[in-house]
């Protein structure tokens, strides 16, 4: 795809996001539901039901949070004297914000001035002056900093923010990137604030599109510092606030290792680098483009892990033929084995810094989006993706973006 072309498909995608942001009728009788719960009568918090489950994950006890702990008049009622202060608007301060706001909490935006997110913050409705402000002013005139900059970002503008952030207010992450490597991203918090976080397991699209269906993204949560002693009751309320479904608990140092770790891994990694060698191997012994497509990725996102998402590997294993079944059942311990050395210098990688500093070295490059459009580009002229916009091209519902 050409430079002009990926800007067209990013502007469509962006129209796309932007039409999916459009109050739909669900999301409509939500605010709706939350327009009437601001004005309903007030609940004593005696009456307010408590739902913190505790559950069995395989032999694991959890305790889970869920939204229907949160009923919207005591959502409201616990922030009626909270402003959130929403540092950032990309993926994530699109989704939060749009879903606190919906919920009725008094949410402002805080962006730079001029540049893509208070342009497009605008489009959704955030006022200049009103709810929308330079990063500065929405720090100050905000009890709740939720920092959801980019991590690079973070790290950059921490010097000018860190003595905006005064006793009393709380700062949110949804990520534990920037304190957990502090001695590299040079992220340390006051020490006379909470610290807490929401991490939705999502894009902040899914945040966003979730809620609007009446649903909710998982997220986990976490506290780094709880000077209020109310800071997980807090993390909980807000998780709930920006459209979480349950949420689970976690530590700052497990969400980032974890999360890193997963995206390189079986995510986005690893499934680039599984995809590319069965096709590869396919292809060298004289199988034509769109069988070695069909059998390595089209079957998988279309057929196959759709059943695992909805029941389970079993599931997928039982629904596939005999044939299919046995040679998978032999084959899998195979690349179990194969693939654990990986995972482990994956592992390892993440946990002692490496991974963070090569994310903060290049992010904070200014030739960053330049050299990201580069080797997106070597994926995309890649044989197997060429030959998966024909595969795509073929399918009956499909549509000319
Ligand atoms: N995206 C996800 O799927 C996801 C999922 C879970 C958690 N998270 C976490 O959520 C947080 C936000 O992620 P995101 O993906 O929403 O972020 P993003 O889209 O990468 O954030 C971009 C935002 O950062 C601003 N920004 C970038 N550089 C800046 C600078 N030097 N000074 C001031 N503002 C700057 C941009 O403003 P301009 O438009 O003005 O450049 C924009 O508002 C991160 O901690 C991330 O790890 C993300």
């Amino acid at each position: 795809m050409s430079a002009v072309a990926r800007t067209a498909a990013r502007t469509a995608l962006r129209a796309v996001a932007r039409s999916a942001a459009k109050p739909s009728v669900a999301s409509r009788s939500y605010s709706l539901l939350a327009r009437a719960a601001t004005a309903a009568p007030k609940v004593s918090q005696a009456q307010w039901p408590r739902g913190i489950k505790t559950l069995d994950f395989a032999g694991t006890k959890e305790v889970v949070y869920e939204r229907a702990d949160w009923p919207l008049p005591k959502l409201q009622e616990y922030f009626k004297n909270d402003t959130l202060a929403l540092i950032g608007y990309g993926s994530q301060g699109h989704g939060q914000g749009l879903n606190a706001r919906d919920n009725g909490m008094n949410v402002i935006v805080g962006v730079r001035e001029g540049g893509e997110s208070w342009r497009l913050a605008q489009e959704d409705g955030w006022v200049p002056g009103e709810t929308l402000f330079p990063i500065e002013e929405a720090i100050k005139r905000g009890s709740i900093i939720m920092n959801l900059l980019s991590d690079a970002a973070q790290s950059a503008t921490w010097p000018a923010l860190a003595p905006l952030i005064t006793k009393g207010k709380t700062l949110y992450f949804s990520h534990g990137f920037s304190v957990v490597f502090k001695d590299d991203t040079k992220v340390i918090p006051p020490t006379d604030v909470d610290v807490i976080l929401v991490a939705p397991k999502g894009s902040g699209r899914t945040v966003r599109t979730l809620f609007k269906e009446g649903r909710g993204i998982n997220s986990s949560i976490a506290v780094w510092q709880d000077v209020t002693g109310k800071a997980k009751e807090k993390a909980v309320a807000l998780g709930v606030a920006v459209g979480s479904g349950y949420l689970y608990e976690t530590t700052f140092e497990k969400e980032v290792y974890s999360d890193l770790y997963g995206e390189r891994g079986v995510l986005m990694g690893g499934i680039q680098g599984m995809f590319k060698a069965q096709y590869e191997v396919l292809r060298a012994n004289g199988h034509s483009p769109s069988e070695a497509f069909n059998e390595t990725v089209e079957e998988a996102t279309q057929s196959l892990f759709p059943l695992i998402g909805q029941y389970g590997m079993d599931y997928m294993y039982a629904a596939c033929s005999t044939t299919a079944r046995r040679g998978a059942l032999d084959w899998a311990p195979i690349f179990e084995k194969a693939n654990r050395p990986v995972f482990e210098a994956l592992y390892k990688s993440v946990r002692d810094g490496t991974e963070t500093r090569k994310s903060l070295e290049f992010n904070n490059r200014d030739t960053y989006r330049q050299d990201l459009e580069k080797e997106l580009k070597e994926i995309d002229s890649q044989e197997i993706w060429r030959a998966g916009k024909v595969v795509r091209s073929l399918r009956p519902d499909y549509k000319q973006s």
